[in-house]
C-alpha cells in the first residue's frame, strides 16, 4: 500500500487548533508508548525476520515517537516471536531521547536484558488470576512476588521501571473484572516502585462507561499522572476509550502502529488502537505529541509489507485511497 502524498494536505487539516472549549479538559501534551514491535510482532504468526524487527524499529525512531517498546525478555518456548530479544535490542539505533524499554516477567528475564542493554524494562501482571497462570503461569500473589526481585534489581542497577496491569475492562477466562480489584494490583505495583502503571484492556472489549468506572477507582489509590492507557480495539472503542481517559487527566497513551498487535495467551485479542489513528485524534484536538504522522504512516505500511497484511489503521487506509 502507498500512502499517497497528495493525502497530506488533509492530513494537516487535522492540526487545526480546536476550540479552547473542546480542549480545556484534555493534557496539552500526550506522551505515546509506541509497543508495536512488541505487542504487535509477539501476535503475528509468521516470526518476523530479526532485520526486519531492527528496520522498523530504526524507522519509528525517526518519528519522533519518545518511546519504543523494543522486544520482550520472555521465555522462547513460550513466545517464540520475541526468541531474538537479544539480537533486536543491540541491534537497534539508540536515538537520544528515545527509550526503548523492554518486558521482563521475572529476574532471569531483566538479567538477560540488561546484559542486553537496556535502559528501561516492564513488568506485567494482571487484575485476574486466569489471566495471570495463563500468561506467566503463576497466580497473581506470585506474580508480585517475582517483581519485587525485579525490582530490587533494577533498583540496584538504577533502571526505571513500567507496570503493566492486564485485563483491566474484562477477562478472556474470568469475564468482567471488578474496578477494585485493578486499583488494588495497580496500587501494588506502584507501591513497589513502578514509574508508571499501563492499564491494559487487553481483550478490547470496555467501554467508555467501564473505562471511566475503571479508572475513578484506580486514581483513588494511583496518581493520575502515573498513569497511562493501553487499548485494544477488538471492539472497535480504543479510540473512544483512550478520549476518556484524556479527558481524565491521563496524558500517557500506549498504542501500536497499524493497529498490530494482541496477546498470544489472550484468545479473542485483536490489535491495539493504531497509533496513526490516535495520533490524527491528537493532534485534531491540539494535543502535542511531537510524532510526524507522516513518517509514521511509512514506518506502518513498511511492517505491513514485511507481514504482507493490510493495515488496521483507518487513517492509513483513508489515505491510500484519497
Ligand atoms: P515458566 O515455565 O513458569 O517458568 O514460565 P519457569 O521459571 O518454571 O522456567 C521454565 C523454563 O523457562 C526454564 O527453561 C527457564 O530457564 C525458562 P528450561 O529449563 O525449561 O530450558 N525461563 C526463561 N527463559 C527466557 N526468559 C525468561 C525466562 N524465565 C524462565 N524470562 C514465564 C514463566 C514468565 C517465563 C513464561 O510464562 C513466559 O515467558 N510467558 C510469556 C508471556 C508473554 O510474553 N505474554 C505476552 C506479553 S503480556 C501482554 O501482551 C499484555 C500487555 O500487552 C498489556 C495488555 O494488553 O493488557 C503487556
Ligand atoms: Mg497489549
Amino acid at each position: 500500500m502507498v500512502v499517497a502524498k497528495r493525502a497530506l494536505p488533509w492530513l494537516a487539516a487535522s492540526l487545526r487548533p480546536v476550540s479552547s472549549t473542546a480542549a480545556d479538559s484534555l493534557p496539552k501534551q500526550v506522551k505515546i508508548v509506541e509497543v508495536g514491535p512488541r505487542d504487535g510482532l509477539q501476535n503475528e504468526k509468521n516470526i518476523v525476520p530479526t532485520q526486519v524487527k531492527i528496520s522498523f524499529i530504526n524507522m519509528l525512531s525517526e518519528t519522533g515517537l519518545p518511546v519504543i517498546e523494543a522486544t520482550s525478555f520472555v521465555s522462547p518456548k513460550w513466545v517464540p516471536q520475541m526468541a531474538d530479544h537479544t539480537e533486536v535490542l543491540q541491534g537497534i539505533q539508540k536515538f537520544p531521547g528515545v527509550s526503548y524499554p523492554v518486558l521482563t516477567p521475572n529476574l532471569k528475564g531483566f538479567q538477560a536484558a540488561v546484559a542486553a542493554g537496556a535502559k528501561e524494562v516492564s513488568i506485567f501482571g494482571a487484575a485476574s488470576e486466569l489471566f495471570t497462570k495463563k500468561n506467566i503461569n503463576c497466580s497473581i500473589e506470585e506474580s508480585l512476588q517475582r517483581f519485587s526481585e525485579v525490582m530490587h534489581a533494577a533498583g540496584e542497577a538504577s533502571i526505571p521501571v513500567r507496570g503493566y496491569v492486564s485485563c483491566v475492562l474484562g477477562c478472556p477466562y474470568e469475564g468482567k473484572i471488578a474496578p477494585a480489584k485493578v486499583a488494588e494490583v495497580s496500587k501494588k505495583m506502584y507501591s513497589m516502585g513502578c514509574y508508571e502503571i499501563s492499564l491494559g484492556d487487553t481483550i478490547g472489549v470496555g467501554t467508555p462507561g467501564s473505562m471511566k468506572e475503571m479508572l475513578s477507582a484506580v486514581m483513588k489509590e494511583v496518581p493520575v499522572r502515573a498513569l497511562a492507557v493501553h487499548c485494544h480495539d477488538t471492539y472497535g472503542q480504543a479510540l473512544a476509550n483512550t478520549l476518556v481517559a484524556l479527558q481524565m487527566g491521563v496524558s500517557v497513551v500506549d498504542s501500536s502502529v497499524a493497529g498490530l498487535g494482541g496477546c498470544p495467551y489472550a484468545q479473542g485479542a485483536s490489535g491495539n488502537v493504531a497509533t496513526e489513528d490516535l495520533v490524527y485524534m491528537l493532534h485534531g484536538l491540539g494535543i502535542h505529541t511531537g510524532v510526524d504522522l507522516q513518517k509514521l504512516m511509512e514506518a506502518g505500511v513498511f511492517i505491513c509489507k514485511a507481514l504482507n497484511r493490510r493495515t488496521s489503521s483507518k487513517v492509513v487506509q483513508a489515505s491510500s485511497r484519497l
